[in-house]
Formats: structure tokens, C-alpha cells, sequence
């Protein structure tokens, strides 16, 4: 089958290369000429395990083509999928001129049928603006060509995008007639094999499953967080309570990690956006706007909990971070609750010395060269003349660290896990302070 891929970001470039690995003919267009002359050399721009292989592999084999030309991309693919960005505007609310501008471009450039995907996050309605969007430009054009219009969320996890895409817990497809429903169920055969995975239902409600799948996923988090802050506060040991209730079937082991809040590009963008449409709506959602301010201050419990160590004052201090991605295996920054902890230590006057495995070009786009932030190539390094060690990601390599050296090389030994990565007895009785999130102080 021939698709088209507008937008070469995340989620475009793993579906892309993923109907490309199962035989299909894919041409992934993007107005950015430098990613696409990257990707043409075989190049990713984001670290994601597995992805360049299938991209350099497929790109070899001729099934996979990058564009920048949107006319070719128009005219290649039946399938037509639009992965542009969604970025929240200033109130919050998606930003849906990216999605708008390729739907206008499909409508003033193709001759033919065309079914018109969303693959982007996108509020519900948007379905029905692509559609009206295409049918002006085509009456424009005085043209009289067929077209559908789908929705078609992605839920696919960074770190694990490629294993998700390929083996989905769930094909969400949102249609409006049985033309579409069929054209999508073949597409989706190679990755719908052993059981039913293909949940057929209306546009605007596919268009919500999304949000909600991603709200309520925010939801435990928050909801866990709230209970380590009341543990703190209750003598208790919010990791006992996980495993207490994560027992029961009906809530189940996931997602209620407590920690350092969520972070990354869809949870705090997509709750906003879930938020600012009910709101437009006329519906008050009050657990949405719960769940955003938990995880806000959740952001800074870890920082309360220095300052109150140093009695108050940063000034001079030196603190060493492990972990900036806003979750192990990415190098993805945005939203990450390392930032706000960085940013709030920099406003008192300390300086970090931080590690990640791989998120260390990320953090030196973003803050370039500033004194009070020194980026070290081995985490060990990060201790040198620190008064603190915090957690900020729990990668696998910060599990089993050396305590004794870690001891050693902190001036006042103390560390503050954002991730509950370690036992507290263990640590302390290396002789080193130890705050954690909702377990004992
Ligand atoms: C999330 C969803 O999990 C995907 O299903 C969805 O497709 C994707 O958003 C999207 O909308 O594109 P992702 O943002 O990659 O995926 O990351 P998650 O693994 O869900 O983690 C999100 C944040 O929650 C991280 O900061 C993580 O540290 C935090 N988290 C997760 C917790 O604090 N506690 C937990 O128990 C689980």
C-alpha cells in the first residue's frame, strides 16, 4: 500500500518506519529540510532504541522515502496521515495550525481519492475541521473529488515506541462510514494478528479516547503522589500502600509510581488541552485541574525537602543531579521535572553538576553555557565536590550505584531520590542521609 507521513516528528517517523518494516510503500514528507536531509543520510533526530535500524533498513530497501516537497507527498499515498505537531497556544488549548495547513494543502493539491488520517493529538471536532478545511479549498479549485476523513490516535510510549507500534495494545480508529472502517482494518492486518485489537468506533469519540487514555494515566500518577504526601505526613510507607493496592486487579501495578511528578510532551500538554476543552464546553473539569496542580507542586517537593536540609540556604551549594530526560531511556527534556528542580536551585543560588546517559546535548541546547550548571560524562563525576546527590530519572545504571563512593565524594553525604530507586535502610547504613518521596523522612 502507498502512505504518505506529513511530519517526520516522533510519532510520524515510528509509523512511518513501522508500515515501512511490514512491506508497505512510505513516503514521510516535513517542511524542516535539515531533518530531512539527516534522515536521508540514515540519521535520527531523536533517540528512540530500535528505530534507526528500521529506518536505515527500510530507506536501503527504496520503502522508505523522505520529502520535503509536499505535492509528491500528496500525490504518492492513498493513505494520507497527518503527524504534525499539536503545541499548546497561550491558554493552553492545542495549536492546530499545523494540522490545518496540511489539510489545506492536501485539498489544493490532490487529483484523486485520498483518505485523510490523524495520527496528531488533536481536540475533538478537529476531524470535522480538516474535512471542512479540504472541501473549501477543493470548491476553490472548483474541483468535485472524493475524500474521507478518519481519526486515528497513537498511543505509542517514547522508549518503547517501536515495540508499541508494532504490537498495540489497542488499534483506535474513529470513522464515519464502512469504506474507511475496511480501508483502515487492512492497513492495520500486520499488526492486528493474534487477538482483536481493532476498536472501530465514531470520530469525535476516537478523538477523546486519546485524551482520556493520557488523563487518566496523569490521574494515578498525581492520585499516588497525593498519597506519598500524605504517607510523609502519616509515618507511612507510600511503597508498602503501591504494593498494597497495585494487587487488587481493578487498579493494577501501573502507572501509580510515585515520584518527582510527569513530565514529557504529551501527559502536561494533553491534561491542559483536555482541561481548556471542557472548559470551552461549558464543563468545569475539577479532577483536571487537580491533577495538573498535584503534579506541579510535585515537581518541587524534592526541592522543599533540600532547602529544609540546608536549613534554608542554597547559596554556594553544590548539588549533583543523575538524570535529566523526564524518563529513562529518551533524551527528551520537555516538561521534565529536572528542570523546574534545576531552575529552582539556580534561582537559590546552587550550582549543579548534572549527568544523563543520553539527554546531555538536549540539556546543553537548552541552557547553553551558564556557570551554575556543569554537565559531567560519567556519573561519578557529578559527586566531585557536591553536598548532594538528587535522583532525577531512574535509568538502570543509577540502580546499583557504589555507596561507599558515593559517601566519600559528597561533602555532607545525602541523597534526594526523586525515584524511589533505593531501599532507605540500605543507605542509610552506609552512613548516608536519605530522602525519598512519601517514605520516611
Ligand atoms: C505517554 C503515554 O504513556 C502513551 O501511551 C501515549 O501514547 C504518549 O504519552 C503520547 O500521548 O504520545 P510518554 O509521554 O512517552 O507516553 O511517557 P510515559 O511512559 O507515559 O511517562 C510519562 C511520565 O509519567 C514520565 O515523566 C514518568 O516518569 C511519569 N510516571 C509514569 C510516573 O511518575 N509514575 C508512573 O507510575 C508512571
Amino acid at each position: 500500500m502507498k502512505i504518505t507521513i506529513f511530519g517526520s516528528g516522533y510519532v510520524g517517523l515510528v509509523t512511518g518506519a513501522c508500515f515501512a518494516e511490514v512491506g508497505n510503500e512510505v513516503m514521510c514528507v516535513d517542511i524542516d529540510e535539515n531533518k530531512i536531509n539527516r534522515l536521508l543520510n540514515g540519521e535520527i533526530p531523536i533517540y528512540e532504541p530500535g528505530l534507526d535500524t528500521i529506518v536505515s533498513e527500510n530507506l536501503r530497501e527504496g520503502r522508505l522515502k523522505f520529502t520535503t516537497s509536499i505535492t509528491d507527498g500528496v500525490d504518492f499515498g492513498l493513505y494520507q496521515f497527518i503527524a504534525v505537531g499539536t503545541p499548546p497556544d497561550e491558554d493552553g488549548s492545542a495549536d492546530l495550525s499545523h494540522v490545518l495547513s496540511v489539510a489545506e494543502s492536501i485539498g489544493r493539491n490532490m487529483e484523486d481519492y485520498r483518505i485523510v488520517i490523524n495520527k496528531s493529538t488533536v481536540p475533538v471536532g478537529t476531524a470535522d475541521l480538516v474535512r471542512e478545511t479540504i472541501r473549501t479549498v477543493l470548491e476553490e479549485r472548483g474541483r468535485a473529488i472524493d475524500f474521507d476523513v478518519v481519526s486515528n490516535p497513537e498511543f505509542l510510549k517514547e522508549g518503547d515506541a517501536v515495540d508499541d507500534f508494532m504490537k498495540p495494545d489497542r488499534i483506535i480508529v474513529g470513522v464515519d462510514n464502512p469504506r474507511t472502517k475496511e480501508l483502515l482494518r487492512n492497513l492495520y492486518a500486520p499488526f492486528n494478528r493474534s487477538h482483536e485489537r481493532f476498536i472501530a468506533m465514531d470520530i469525535r469519540s476516537a478523538e477523546l479516547t486519546k485524551y482520556a487514555a493520557n488523563a487518566m494515566l496523569a490521574t494515578k500518577i498525581s492520585f499516588m503522589n497525593e498519597i506519598a504526601n500524605i504517607a510523609e505526613r502519616a509515618g507511612a510507607d507510600v511503597e508498602a500502600v503501591r504494593r498494597g493496592i497495585g494487587s487488587d486487579s481493578r487498579i493494577g501495578f501501573s502507572f501509580i509510581y510515585p515520584g518527582v511528578g510527569y513530565g514529557g510532551s504529551c501527559f502536561p500538554k494533553d491534561v491542559r488541552a483536555l482541561e481548556r476543552t471542557s472548559r470551552k464546553l461549558g464543563y468545569n473539569s475539577r479532577i483536571l485541574q487537580a491533577v495538573e496542580a498535584v503534579n506541579d507542586d510535585q515537581k518541587l517537593s524534592l526541592v522543599s525537602k533540600i532547602r529544609d536540609h540546608f536549613d534554608g540556604d542554597l547559596k554556594g551549594r553544590v548539588i549533583a543531579m543523575w538524570g535529566l530526560a523526564f524518563k529513562p531511556n529518551t533524551d527528551d527534556m520537555r516538561e521534565a521535572p529536572s528542570r523546574k528542580v534545576m531552575e529552582e536551585l539556580w534561582k537559590a543560588g546552587a550550582i549543579v553538576r548534572a549527568y544523563d546517559p543520553v539527554a546531555m546535548d538536549e540539556a546543553r541546547r537548552i541552557y547553553g553555557d551558564r556557570p551554575d550548571l556543569v554537565l559531567v560524562e560519567h556519573p561519578d563525576e557529578a559527586l566531585k565536590g557536591a553536598d548532594a546527590l538528587t535522583i532525577m530519572t531512574e535509568w538502570m545504571v543509577f540502580r546499583s550505584p557504589d555507596f561507599e563512593l558515593i559517601r566519600n565524594s559528597l561533602k555532607e553525604p545525602v541523597i534526594f531520590d526523586g525515584r524511589n530507586i533505593y531501599n532507605p535502610d540500605m543507605v542509610e547504613q552506609v552512613g548516608i542521609s536519605y530522602y525519598s518521596i512519601g517514605r520516611r523522612p
